[in-house]
């Protein structure tokens, strides 16, 4: 089957990543998560304390920046996000990390400095990359495209789970500031602001299983796989 290239863009903690690694595990895809990306600058940025409003020290941090996602024999389905050599895995989920990345992510420079290596990325298709922009600036000839939407609460109790999980023991109600923090920013700045592309599919996963997201996706990705290797059958993108 032809291989092709799947973008799932979505508010904060809507299942975007853990819906993206099963369907790219199933699919033998490799999976990207580009939020890590930003969350990984992000942490160099405050390791370093970079100045967001100094242009000239932003584009020299940038320039000794290094990420690469390693997959390691105790986390087989999870690739570990590297910044110059180290793991930071952990370190780029921590709350310290949330609270300044949607700042980071507003940056012009960081911005075209990971869009370029996203897209290097996706060169070879066979690639699943969830994250904000991915359908509308970083793939938009992306075969199969979709946005992940659901309630703020239901949203805000799983990424406190998670945290809790990693034993962070955060409130409910700072999970939910955050998100809706990071929301608004994510969805009013001026450089690729987070929005649904025109020819994304919807997904509300409020009230559905997380098997029931995966297997839906899956099925869209068969369709599109099928019909691209049997061009006739596809509808064109204005029917589609
Ligand atoms: O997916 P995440 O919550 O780990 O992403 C962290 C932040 O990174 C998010 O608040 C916005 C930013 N981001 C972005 O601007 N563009 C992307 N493609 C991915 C993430």
């Amino acid at each position: 089957m032809k291989k092709i290239i799947i973008a799932i863009d979505g508010y904060s903690a809507c299942g975007k990543s853990t819906t993206a690694k099963a369907v790219a595990a199933a699919l033998g895809y490799t999976y990207i998560d580009s939020g890590a990306m930003y969350r990984a600058v992000t942490l160099y940025f405050m390791r370093h304390q970079v100045d967001l409003e100094d242009e000239e020290a932003i584009s020299h941090a940038l320039q000794n920046i290094e990420i690469e996602f390693r997959s390691l024999p105790e986390y087989p389905c999870k690739a570990q996000t590297y910044l110059n050599g180290h793991n930071v895995e952990e370190e780029i989920r921590s709350m310290e990390v949330s609270r300044l990345v949607s700042q980071v992510s507003k940056i012009p420079q960081v911005r075209r400095f990971l869009v370029a290596q996203q897209q290097k990325m996706g060169k070879k298709k066979g690639i699943v990359m969830d994250g904000r922009d991915i359908g509308t600036v970083v793939f938009p000839e992306a075969e199969l495209k979709l946005f992940l939407t659901a309630d703020l609460e239901e949203r805000a109790r799983r990424r406190q789970a998670e945290l809790l999980a990693k034993d962070q023991v955060v409130s409910l109600e700072e999970v939910k500031e955050n998100l809706r923090t990071r929301d608004l920013i994510d969805t009013t700045r001026s450089e690729s602001p987070l929005r649904k592309a025109e020819d994304a599919i919807e997904i509300d996963t409020t009230h559905i299983t997380f098997d029931e997201q995966v297997e839906m996706v899956l099925r869209k990705a068969y369709h599109k796989m099928m019909c691209y290797q049997v061009a006739p059958c596809c509808p064109t993108k204005s029917q589609a």
